[in-house]
């Protein structure tokens, strides 16, 4: 069965690697909690940006603040894609820069606005909402000349990729010191007010223009070397990864929901995996740092990392490798290649629907 869905994915690929040139779509927009960066969550997220070796140790331009070795998964599927750059975060982007997407992802970010409160500074899914819309309307002025609606006909064209919920359970849910989340709600209660809650959010960008949205599953928190550390466990904490498992359930129904009440839209679903290649094989040890929460998981400045990093899992207590990353940006990326069926129908309904180039 997998085999058959591997092969139909990657006659999609195909095609659009060939076809490859200008970028499959004008614009990539990411919302998340640093995407697919599975438990990116830590506790130093909203610290000091990370821009200090040995972070950054394998990225052409060196420390950047991304929370590995080299590149992150957004930046992998933005490559993917086709963009000769990595999409702007959105602190940042100037100008025209915009025109490409933008990046809202915010470390500790959750779908609820409390969530990861103790750590201080972070944009909720809510607020990445709303800088959407700043950029909207700065849309309006570039390409738009001042209508909504016009630009609303080039936002359609864009993929978006949203990946939040980490947060929700790790800076929240299972910290009862700061949140009492744990004793309102059982994990299927949470799961289902946290995926209610996302649904809305998911509406709202739908009405400022949003259609093709790939959804990141949730990860599986519960074998990140610093959660087990803080439970006090050699292997993976499953009270997290069930709880998450609740929410994954969930989040797949309502996108199946959401892909019936919105027939000009269209959700999929981006699962993990925990399959990967056999060499890669540190799988509970982090390539830099420690793993207790004394020292919080996190790199130090200047720390020598592992050398062998393709064999690691882990960069930091939380993070994945950059390798990790390639191989979770390829398979999302493969899912998103459906769009391009998605596309061909929108296009039999609505010339202005079509994604591939921009001129
Ligand atoms: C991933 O890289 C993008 C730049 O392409 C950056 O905006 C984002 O913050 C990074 N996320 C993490 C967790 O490092
Ligand atoms: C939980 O905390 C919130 C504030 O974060 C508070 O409004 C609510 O009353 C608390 N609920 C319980 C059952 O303690
Ligand atoms: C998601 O839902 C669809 C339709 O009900 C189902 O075929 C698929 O197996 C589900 N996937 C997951 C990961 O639950
Ligand atoms: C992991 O694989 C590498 C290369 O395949 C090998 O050199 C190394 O000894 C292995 N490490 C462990 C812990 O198995």
């Amino acid at each position: 069965m997998a085999t058959a869905q591997n092969l139909v994915i990657l006659m999609f690929t195909t095609t659009l690697l060939l076809a490859n040139c200008d970028p499959q779509v004008p614009c990539y927009f990411i919302f998340g909690d640093s995407l697919m960066d599975n438990g990116n969550n830590n506790h130093l997220l909203t610290q000091a940006k990370v821009n200090f070796p040995p972070y950054g140790i394998d990225f052409p331009d060196g420390p950047t603040g991304r929370f590995n070795n080299g590149r992150n998964t957004s930046d992998v599927i933005a490559q993917l894609l086709g963009f000769d750059k990595f999409i702007p975060p959105f602190a940042i982007a100037k100008g025209g820069e915009i025109l490409t997407g933008v990046n809202y992802a915010s470390g500790a970010a959750g779908i609820r606005a409390e969530t990861a409160k103790h750590l201080g500074g972070r944009i909720s899914m809510d607020n990445q909402i709303k800088n959407h819309w700043t950029t909207i309307i700065r849309l309006t002025y570039l390409i738009g000349k001042g209508s909504l609606v016009e630009t609303k006909k080039y936002l359609k064209k864009c993929i978006y990729t949203v990946g939040m919920g980490n947060n929700d359970y790790i800076n929240n849910y299972f910290l009862p010191k700061y949140y009492n989340t744990s004793s309102v709600y059982t994990p299927e209660q949470y799961a289902e007010a946290l995926v209610e809650q996302y649904s809305r959010q998911l509406q709202e960008l739908y009405k400022s223009g949003a259609r093709m949205f790939g959804v990141f599953a949730a990860g599986d928190s519960g074998c990140t070397p610093g959660m087990m550390a803080e439970f006090g466990m050699n292997s993976c904490v499953d009270e997290v990864n069930s709880a998450v498992m609740l929410f994954n359930s969930r989040l797949n129904m309502t996108l199946n929901d959401l892909n019936n009440r919105f027939d000009d839209a269209k959700f999929i679903l981006i699962e993990g995996s925990r399959e990967y290649p056999n060499d890669i094989n540190v799988t509970d040890t982090p390539c830099c740092g420690g793993s207790s929460t004394s020292d919080k998981g996190q790199c130090a400045p200047n720390q020598v990392p592992c050398s062998n990093r393709q064999n690691y899992y882990f960069w930091d207590a939380f993070h994945p490798t950059e390798r990790i990353n390639v191989i979770a940006g390829k398979r999302a990326y493969e899912k998103l290649t459906s769009f391009e069926a998605f596309r061909t129908i929108a296009l039999s309904k609505d010339k202005e629907t079509g994604y591939i180039s921009v001129a």
